[in-house]
């Protein structure tokens, strides 16, 4: 691991865990999240990188947790640069995307470490009109999906560091071609985008502030959420669901 890689402060980790246990609001939308990344898994091996503080082991089953970093909250350290060839079914990664400066060494390297017909399964934010002007208000890091442009290599910030929330909205709206194109050229495709996400999310209160909502009125919010049309949520919506999918007849090892 380079430490050009650690792209998140790990110290905020032990902090994020206390408020995890402490907020039953925040456990039930991030388990709901949790759990639809875990219905678009296919059968076999599943490994989530960038896990952070590793909730997602808990919720979701026969899930290897990992990090750039081996902490006692992950099960391994991984590079999402250097994915492990163990012919993984799934790879998960929640708010892990948009830390990466070279997100297409991240799909090539999916793309070797996954079976065939295995998935890559994102849950990231999504930059749509209102998610651009939710961040900018609520958010400390970048929104910018404008500045998401080939060869989709970004620099990192003076501190070493790189975000930008817009990742997802600039390869997977602004600029699909050309991101199919180089998918296409590792064997890969897009098979799923779903934009997701309105009130409940920001009425959590995040691993920062407190929820505005007790757990039982955020479960109906999310409820009616599922129900916005899709046209809609592609402008209001604030994160989005990113499934790539390895083609079913490519090769599987590294060659
Ligand atoms: C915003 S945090 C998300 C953590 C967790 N998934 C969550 O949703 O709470 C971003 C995560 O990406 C990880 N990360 C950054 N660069 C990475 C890389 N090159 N490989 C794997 N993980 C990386 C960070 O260590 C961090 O845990």
């Amino acid at each position: 691991m380079n430490n050009a890689e650690i792209t998140y402060d790990l110290k905020l980790l032990q902090q994020s865990r206390e408020k995890w246990a402490g907020s039953r609001a925040l456990r039930t939308v991030y388990e709901a999240i949790f759990r639809d990344m875990a219905a678009q898994r296919i059968a076999g091996p599943s490994l989530e990188l960038g896990a952070g503080i590793g909730v997602a082991g808990g919720v979701i089953s026969d899930l290897v947790t990992s990090d750039v970093v081996k902490t006692e909250y992950v099960e391994r350290a991984v590079s999402a640069y250097e994915i492990p060839a163990e012919n993984w079914a799934n790879l998960m990664a929640m708010d892990t995307l948009h830390h990466l400066q070279r997100p297409m060494d991240f799909f090539a390297s999916a793309a070797i470490s996954l079976r065939p017909g295995g998935r890559i399964i994102l849950m990231e934010p999504a930059g749509t009109w209102w998610g651009r002007m939710f961040y900018r208000m609520f958010h400390h890091e970048p929104c910018l999906p404008a500045e998401i442009v080939p060869p989709f290599e970004f620099p990192a910030d003076e501190n070493g560091e790189f975000a930008n929330m817009g990742m997802g909205e600039g390869l997977l709206t602004r600029k699909r071609p050309e991101f199919e194109t180089r998918l296409d050229e590792l064997g890969l495709r897009i098979s799923a985008v779903e934009y997701r996400d309105l009130l409940a999310y920001p009425a959590t209160g995040g691993f920062s502030n407190r929820a505005i909502f007790p757990a039982e009125i955020l479960k109906v919010i999310m409820a009616i959420e599922k129900m916005i049309p899709q046209l809609l949520m592609q402008k209001l919506a604030l994160r989005m669901l990113i499934v790539v999918e390895k083609k079913p007849d490519s090769k599987t090892a590294r060659e």
